[in-house]
């Protein structure tokens, strides 16, 4: 893909706090602000579960076709990675399992692998749920906010690095990559 049909790419921003080719695996529930986090990158940079649930069956919650689901991210995964672009993981990665799934990835294809932790507290991942057309069951975001791993947890598994978001993230339709200033990366 041409750096034009990517759009401006944040060689500044990328530089700041995590280095080009990276994978970044957002952690968090339901509800925590990952996509919104991610909403500040490029739409080729974002490898989303949900999105692909949607492409295949029109509703990004069906979880039948989670196994295709998979096999999309895989490729796309893949074929990022081979090529050194830098990709965000938008899904839970809530289980150690999934989060080692994408770490080998990384390492397979010498990728830098950063964790960008989202321990937003319940009450407010509950809140923002509730608020949604479509809810998860309270319990899984409580299942999942229970089981969010740790800074050093995070490192332990071998993450390269732990991002840490200010709770204010950009807003979606503001994209670091389109501002001066990079401060919110
Ligand atoms: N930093 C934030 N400040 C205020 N509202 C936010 C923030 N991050 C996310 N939200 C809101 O919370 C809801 C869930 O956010 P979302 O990014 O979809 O979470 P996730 O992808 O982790 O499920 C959305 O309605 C979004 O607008
Ligand atoms: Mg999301």
């Amino acid at each position: 893909m041409t750096r034009e049909a990517q759009g401006p790419v944040p060689e500044a921003a990328v530089a700041a706090w995590f280095a080009q080719g990276s994978l970044l695996v957002l952690v968090g529930p339901p509800g925590s602000g990952k996509t919104t986090w991610a909403a500040q990158f490029p739409p080729t940079w974002r490898v989303c579960l949900d999105a692909y649930r949607g492409l295949l069956t029109d509703s990004e919650a069906d979880q039948g076709a989670n196994e295709e689901a998979l096999a999309i991210r895989a490729l796309v995964l893949e074929g990022r990675l081979r090529r050194g672009r830098t990709t965000v993981c938008d899904s839970t990665s809530i289980e150690p399992a999934a989060r080692a799934g994408l770490l080998a990835r990384a390492r397979r294809h010498g990728r830098p692998a950063v964790a960008v932790l989202f321990d937003t507290p319940l009450t407010v991942c509950e809140a923002r749920n509730d608020a949604r057309e479509r809810t998860v069951p309270v319990q899984v975001v409580r299942d999942m906010h229970a089981n969010l791993p740790d800074v050093e947890q995070l490192l332990r598994e071998g993450f390269d690095t732990v991002h840490h978001p200010q709770p204010a993230a950009p807003a979606p339709d503001e994209p670091a990559w389109a501002r001066d200033s990079t401060d919110a990366l």
